[in-house]
């Protein structure tokens, strides 16, 4: 039987943790013979925490029998105590009048918070995937909160951008979805972001060509990406949270158990390349293998491409300069 991996997860008791949990525990993210131990983290307030506590019987009826124990707690360094993967689900959501800048403050305090916590307590490798809005200045908040963790292990979910990409794109070039490889998303997890199929192939044959609609392209699919998150809302009247819960999936599996040469998409710290300031949490193509994960490096960017990926860097700049003052 192999060591248990620790696993933690704030904002547990939520709707994208409602739908994570279980998958987790069953095995889906880290193996069928991979042990865990969930290190569950709620707000300290009564109906959090009571509600928690029904997640967590929960997982207990369930009976897994890779479930090696579960936590349930409101302190952080609890919850991140020698943890192996950490999931940073829970963020304060946008109220009503709130503006995005007051969204950004907000949020910075509990990742501010969060970074210290885990750069106190957890492993020194451990993996970190920011899920809570706004995904990648909240993770850049935690990085620079925790200077004594290798900085390439906090990463910004943009999976699910990727995986709305590649659906899609399916349905236009009439390809099976598990086919398409050479797909990126660019830049931030927000509307500015860039999905782009110009390197894309599905069984050797390039779907830029194969598609050949540039007015589809700028018109139809990149906004359509873009804008899901936003679509789903107004559908479900409630933000995203099974298909969340299963980018987060994907983007832990294919880290920790590798993408077997296929190229995936991580919010990660830029090294500088595509003229990406070093250290911005950027959306860039990557590949994984026994945990680490390596960028895709010099693709070549049309003018078209350019554009779109100052746009979202623009974007992304100006969230790291309404922070910078908290960051010291
Ligand atoms: P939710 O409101 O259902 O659950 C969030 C949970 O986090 C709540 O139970 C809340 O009590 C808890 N929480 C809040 N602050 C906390 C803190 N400081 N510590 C611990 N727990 C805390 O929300 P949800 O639908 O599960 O979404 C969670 C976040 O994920 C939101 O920010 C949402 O915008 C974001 N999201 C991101 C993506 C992405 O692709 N990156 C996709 C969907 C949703
Ligand atoms: C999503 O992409 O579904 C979410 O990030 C949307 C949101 O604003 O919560």
């Amino acid at each position: 039987m192999k060591t248990p991996v620790r696993v933690a997860v704030t904002g547990a008791a939520g709707q994208i943790g409602y739908a994570l949990l279980f998958r987790i525990a069953s095995g889906e993210m880290l193996g069928k013979d991979q042990p865990v131990i969930l290190q569950l983290l709620e707000l300290p307030i009564d109906k959090a925490q009571a509600a928690l506590k029904g997640v967590i019987m929960e997982l207990e009826d369930c009976a897994f029998p890779l479930l090696a124990g579960v936590i349930g707690t409101d302190d952080a360094e609890v919850a991140f105590k020698d943890v192996d993967i950490a999931l940073l689900v829970g963020a304060r959501p946008r109220g009503p009048g709130m503006e995005r800048k007051d969204l950004l403050l907000e949020n910075a305090k509990i990742f501010t918070a969060q970074g210290a916590a885990l750069n106190k307590v957890a492993s020194r490798d451990v993996k970190v995937l920011v899920v809570g809005n706004p995904a990648n200045t909240n993770a850049y908040i935690a990085m620079k909160s925790a200077p004594d963790l290798n900085p390439r292990n906090f990463t910004a979910m943009l999976r699910l951008d990727h995986n709305r990409a590649l659906s899609q794109l399916a349905a236009k070039a009439e390809v099976a979805v598990g086919d398409i490889e050479g797909l990126i998303v660019w830049g931030n997890h927000s509307p500015t972001m860039y999905p782009d199929y110009r390197f894309a192939t599905a069984n050797g044959v390039n779907l830029k060509d194969k598609v050949g609609d540039a007015d589809w392209n700028a018109n139809t699919f990149i906004p359509q990406v873009g804008k899901r998150g936003a679509a789903i809302i107004e559908a479900r009247g409630l933000s995203s949270a099974a298909s969340a819960a299963n980018a987060a999936i994907d983007h832990i599996r294919d880290w920790v158990l590798g993408s077997n040469g296929k190229w995936v998409t991580m919010g990660v710290p830029s090294d500088g390349s595509y003229g990406i300031p070093e250290g911005v949490i950027f959306g860039f193509a990557v590949t994984t293998q026994n945990g680490e994960y390596t960028l895709v490096k010099d693709l070549e960017v049309d003018d078209f491409s350019q554009k779109a990926i100052d746009k979202t860097l623009a974007e992304l700049e100006e969230e790291r300069s309404g922070v910078a003052h908290l960051l010291g």
